[in-house]
């Protein structure tokens, strides 16, 4: 798309993003639980973290190569698992897993996307990570994770912080609640939006299609959505864990942990890597902003262990301050889905190269021409944090 390189940060992109979409298409995406205090404190608390830079080093070279799980990845930002995404864009999962693809970072493909395991499976060559809402059969969670390992997923990301809806009032009053019914307002929304729209009738209905396979022949995109919130597990504990990593034998991995203590069972219990996460703000607009508790879940757990942070990144420097604070990895939700709704891959592309940009001034103004010299930084978050 001609103008891209004209959009200059995320928040330019999530702008873009707004004007390009049916407003209940990009509340969805833009939106979160309650109040949604809990986005906004994720986004604050990574600002209110001071690196105190250091200087006379030779920062005339530098690389964002990190290591994560054996694998050399050339930037310390993978793309976050995100449901229904081929509603911004038409195969926008390709889209996400393509760009991830090109800059060679993790892509994680959720239970709920839009495009199933094997498509994604065989797009990538194997080169994607599989997320699991666990459901609440255990057939299905090991059919799941059998397509998952014949798909040559990478890694298993169970994803825990979920197990019940977050009550999103933007999608409720914008009518966008399961089953997915096309209301005039929402018809009238798409029509405004013609470029979106065309896009939209141009193609199949998106619809979860990794979950298809196991809802009635007759099901909608919309009743589809609803047959999936109905089967995800409230039941699941720390007992679950130990029969999925029994069938499972590459990086294991849980999303969504925010205690110290929490980090320490899922160490315990043979856990490969933690995603301190909230979801985005998604789902408990309580919780606390994962930058706040990473010191002490990196304190708790000990430097091995592999800890990805998520919620709230919109600046390269936000993933710079998470390294600091003990993050091996960072991922982004929004910040590529405000990319996709604007201009597909190409925006999925330009998304993560603001943040690459953005990380390298960081590196070049820290005095950290390696990613690995980020962990050496002081750097502190206020007390009240
Ligand atoms: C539209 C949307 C859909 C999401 N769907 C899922 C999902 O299916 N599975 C999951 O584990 N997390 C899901 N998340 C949470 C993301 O994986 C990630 O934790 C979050 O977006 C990170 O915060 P950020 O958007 O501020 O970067 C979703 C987030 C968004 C914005």
């Amino acid at each position: 798309m001609a103008g891209l390189s004209r959009i200059l940060t995320i928040a330019d992109m999530r702008k873009a993003a707004q004007r390009r979409l049916p407003r209940a298409i990009f509340d969805f995406v833009d939106g979160a639980a309650e109040d949604e205090q809990g986005k906004a404190h994720n986004t604050q608390a990574l600002d209110a973290v001071r690196v105190t830079p250091n200087y006379l080093i030779d920062i005339g070279v530098r690389s964002q190569k990190t290591e994560l799980f054996g694998q050399t990845w050339d930037r310390p930002v993978g793309i976050a698992p995100t449901g229904m995404s081929n509603l911004l864009w038409p195969d926008a999962d390709l889209c996400l897993a393509r760009a991830a693809l090109a800059a060679n970072v993790p892509y994680i493909l959720s239970t709920a996307a839009t495009t199933s395991i094997e498509d994604i499976g065989k797009a990538t060559d194997g080169r994607f990570w599989f997320q699991l809402y666990a459901q609440s059969d255990l057939e299905t969670n090991l059919d799941l994770i059998r397509r998952a390992r014949e798909a040559s997923a990478q890694a298993l990301v169970l994803t825990v912080d979920a197990p019940y809806p977050g009550k999103r009032e933007r999608d409720m009053r914008n009518g966008f609640v399961l089953p997915l019914r096309m209301t005039p307002k929402m018809l009238l929304d798409g029509a405004l939006h013609t470029r979106w729209a065309m896009r939209f009738l141009a193609n199949p209905a998106p619809r979860l299609a990794t979950i298809a396979a196991y809802a009635p022949d007759n099901a909608t995109a919309g009743t589809l959505a609803a047959f999936m919130a109905a089967r995800i597990s409230q039941t699941l504990t720390w007992d679950d864990l130990a029969w999925i990593r029994d069938v499972w034998d590459k990086p294991f991995i849980l999303k969504g942990l925010q205690s110290p203590a929490d980090a320490v069972r899922a160490k315990a219990l043979g856990v490969d890597g933690v995603i301190v996460s909230n979801h985005g703000g998604r789902q408990l607009d309580s919780a606390p902003a994962p930058i706040g508790v990473l010191p002490a879940i990196r304190a708790a757990v000990g430097p091995e262990m592999a800890l990805i942070l998520d919620s709230g990144i919109r600046r390269g420097s936000h993933i710079g301050r998470a390294l600091a604070l003990g993050a091996d990895f960072t991922l982004v939700g929004r910040a590529t889905l405000y990319g996709v709704g604007t201009a597909g891959q190409a925006g999925v592309e330009r998304s993560l190269d603001i943040l690459r940009d953005e990380l390298d001034r960081f590196q070049a103004q820290t005095g950290c021409p390696e990613i690995g010299d980020i962990g050496g930084l002081e750097a502190g978050l206020p007390a009240a944090a």
